[in-house]
């Protein structure tokens, strides 16, 4: 387990705000904003005034945040060939512009942990588009079958996340204009779509400030983001810099795929090797290129939780009627471990909110038997 990583300059860090995702995503079918749930159990548990977990086990219709991105993300690239190379259009429009459009269907090509990968196969399917999905073959047998289930043609490979990444986008190269990647990593040379994931992310973080405004919370002191490659706490730091009152901005990645905490404690982006893990959506070993600068200079704080944490951590929220599978799970485990390693740095208190972002439920990520 890697030592808590702390950054004093972190909350004077300022960035800018974006606005008007969150009215692409009211375009989609079922769009309603997922919960927030106070927790005074875990308020009191952790020692402070207000625990708010925003649940993410039923978003549009899968059972992970990950469609918010995939959705604006492919919108925003498909509507540039239909005259709006600034908006995504809304999605009933794009489908109809793609299916006039006639010719050869672009395909959509993605590799992923689970989550990700499901919610590219999910918008294809809305679009009436083919879509081709790469995993590792650690990947629970639900998660390969779901991802199947939305259609999508799979590649399973007994290789690393990271290596899987790399076949599907020298795939995707190879078939030219027929294939379109949709990673939501960034790397020199592509930038765009994962930016555009990243900004499809902003939603989550608007529906969370309306409701905790709802909650009657008017200051909060920090948020705990669940951590693969960093692009969802990226779009977390975007968000919390971007205003006035700052809370501390915290990233949980799993033991056993940690390359946030190690770049930041080097000072530079370094990828490690990763094993599997229950938290299969944090099994990533290196940060995404868009994400490393703005996480370098605006999160506060990283801790690693290990596979206990995390499956305590599921079964704690669970027995609070909270549906969190072990990505999501990993922020009230990593809270607990900010706060066993040093309570007063964080300095949190009576007066104190904490907001965990659970950010898949357990169907997305089934726990092993028996765990
Ligand atoms: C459920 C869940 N939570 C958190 C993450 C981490 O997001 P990121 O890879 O953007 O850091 C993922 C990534 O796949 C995920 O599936």
């Amino acid at each position: 387990m890697s030592a808590t990583y702390w950054n004093p300059e972190a909350r004077g860090w300022r960035s800018d705000r974006l606005a008007g995702v969150i009215a692409f995503h009211r375009s989609l079918p079922g769009y309603a904003a997922t919960r927030s749930v106070d927790a005074p159990a875990l308020a009191a548990e952790l020692g402070v005034g207000r625990v708010v977990v925003k649940e993410e086990s039923a978003r549009l219709g899968l059972p992970a945040f990950k469609i918010l991105g995939a959705a604006y993300a492919i919108s925003r690239a498909l509507s540039a060939g239909f005259g709006s190379p600034d908006r995504a259009l809304p999605l009933d429009e794009l489908r109809a512009a793609v299916a006039d459009a006639g010719g050869r269907p672009v395909r959509l090509v993605a590799a992923t942990d689970g989550n990700h990968g499901r919610a590219v196969a999910h918008t294809a399917r809305l679009l009436g588009l083919p879509a081709q999905i790469w995993f590792p073959d650690t990947l629970s047998a639900e998660a390969k079958q779901a991802i199947a289930d939305e259609g999508a043609e799979t590649v399973e490979l007994a290789i690393p996340y990271d290596d899987v990444v790399h076949a599907a986008t020298t795939s995707a190269q190879d078939a030219g204009p027929d294939a379109m990647l949709v990673q939501d990593t960034a790397w020199p040379g592509y930038e765009e779509i994962p930016q555009w994931i990243v900004d499809g992310y902003s939603t989550l973080f608007e529906e969370a400030d309306a409701q905790l405004t709802e909650l009657g919370v008017t200051d909060l002191d920090l948020v705990a983001v669940p951590v693969g490659v960093g692009s969802l706490a990226q779009a977390a730091v975007r968000h919390y810099r971007s205003g006035v009152g700052a809370p501390i901005v915290l990233s949980v990645e799993a033991s056993a795929a940690p390359p946030i905490i190690e770049s930041l404690h080097r000072g530079e982006p370094v990828s490690v090797p990763t094993s599997v893990t229950v938290m299969s959506g944090l099994n990533c070993g290196t940060v995404s290129g868009n994400a490393w600068p703005i996480l370098h200079a605006g999160l506060d704080a990283a801790v690693t939780v290990d596979e206990d944490a995390a499956i305590r951590a599921v079964h704690d929220l669970e027995a609070l009627d909270i549906d969190s599978g072990p990505c999501g799970a990993a922020t009230l485990a990593g809270v607990r471990t900010l706060l066993a390693d040093d309570r007063s740095r964080a300095a949190l208190g009576p007066d104190s909110t904490v907001l965990l972002l659970s950010t898949e439920g357990r169907l997305a990520n089934p726990l092993p038997a028996g765990r």
